[in-house]
């Protein structure tokens, strides 16, 4: 039981000047590749990247897949510069994250991380420049959770993911393209998984495995969740996997790189992702091919795109943007 009430924003700054670093909040991506025990000089402009978006999702009541209540953080206190000398956050790892599985880090004072840094094969470097360290603990960049430890997520800080949009065009039974009837615009369907362990309908991404490229991940879950490759014959899987090859080496579009508003998010632990769309233009692609739920996933299935979707995270987020940037219907 915590007896001490801290205040962070003497905390933070200590963190700071421990680390030779001005304070600086709300920029992001100044120094995106510095470590922050590398030389500060690499930075034309060295800062730590503290967000004022205030996250929703990453202070939902009650933890994901457990009974654990977040302490309540009220809009205005999100911000770690916001003194706050009443918070308690919750602690909470869960036990699967405990045992120590493969794609979990131990207990901090069990091992040395080097946050901030490619730390061997664990990228544990934030899509959106340098983040804090307190406490040996890494600080969320969005603010306050009221939940400390790991939660469900097993590495301290980033924890990274990718998602793969695969879209074509809405064609009609004679092939032609379908337009909305009342924006007029082309629509485009996108590749859909229903997630297993929440039930909601989501992109098929998936968490980036230690020493794998961000592209590598993609064309994995893609195949994994969508195209079941896991469960197919070697002569389906081939020809699958060498459509989805052809289809993942053409040129994406990058819609979305950074931090991610999850339940799962706590003080110590976030998400991340990089979203790239791969549109099939002439529909003769991995559309011809059934798809196939597997995985971490119930059901997959094209789906409209259209604003009223209801997605998983902040999935539709990266929908709006690939419909606007198609100059699609949305
Ligand atoms: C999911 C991704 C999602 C990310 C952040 C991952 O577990 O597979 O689709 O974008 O979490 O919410």
């Amino acid at each position: 039981m915590k007896t001490v009430s801290r205040n962070w924003v003497a905390s933070v700054q200590v963190a700071l000047s421990l680390l030779g670093l001005p304070y600086s909040a709300g920029t992001s991506g100044i120094c995106r590749k510095n470590a922050i025990n590398s030389t500060p000089s690499l930075c034309s402009s060295t800062s730590v990247y503290m967000s004022t978006v205030a996250h929703i999702k990453a202070r939902c009541p009650v933890y994901p897949g457990s009974d654990t209540s977040r302490f309540p953080v009220p809009d205005d206190k999100v911000d770690w510069k916001t003194d706050w000398p009443q918070y308690y956050p919750v602690n909470y790892t869960a036990p699967t994250v405990l045992k120590k599985p493969v794609w979990a880090d131990p207990e901090i004072g069990e091992f040395p991380p080097q946050f901030n840094s490619l730390d061997g094969s664990v990228d544990r470097r934030s899509h959106d420049g340098l983040y804090l360290i307190l406490n040996g603990k890494p600080l969320n960049p969005h603010g306050r959770t009221g939940l400390e430890g790991r939660g469900l997520l097993g590495r301290w800080g980033p924890n990274h993911a990718a998602d793969p949009i695969v879209t074509r065009w809405k064609r009609d039974s004679e092939g032609q393209r379908v337009h909305h009837t009342t924006s007029q615009l082309p629509m485009l369907q996108f590749v859909s998984i229903k997630r297993l362990d929440c039930g909601e309908w989501a992109i098929p991404g998936g968490m980036v495995d230690p020493g794998e490229r961000i592209s590598q991940t993609l064309q994995r879950e893609f195949s994994e969740e969508a195209m079941n490759s896991l469960q197919a014959s070697a002569s389906v899987t081939e020809n699958i996997q060498k459509r989805i090859t052809k289809l993942f080496s053409s040129e994406g579009l990058q819609v979305y790189k950074g931090y991610v508003d999850d339940p799962r998010n706590t003080d110590n632990a976030w998400m991340e992702t990089v979203a790239v769309n791969f549109h099939d233009e002439s529909g003769n692609s991995v559309s011809e091919f059934p798809l196939q739920a597997g995985d971490d996933a119930g059901q997959v299935s094209w789906i409209d795109v259209d604003s009223s979707l209801d997605l998983y995270a902040n999935h539709l987020h990266f929908l709006e943007t690939v419909a606007k940037e198609r100059n699609t219907h949305w």
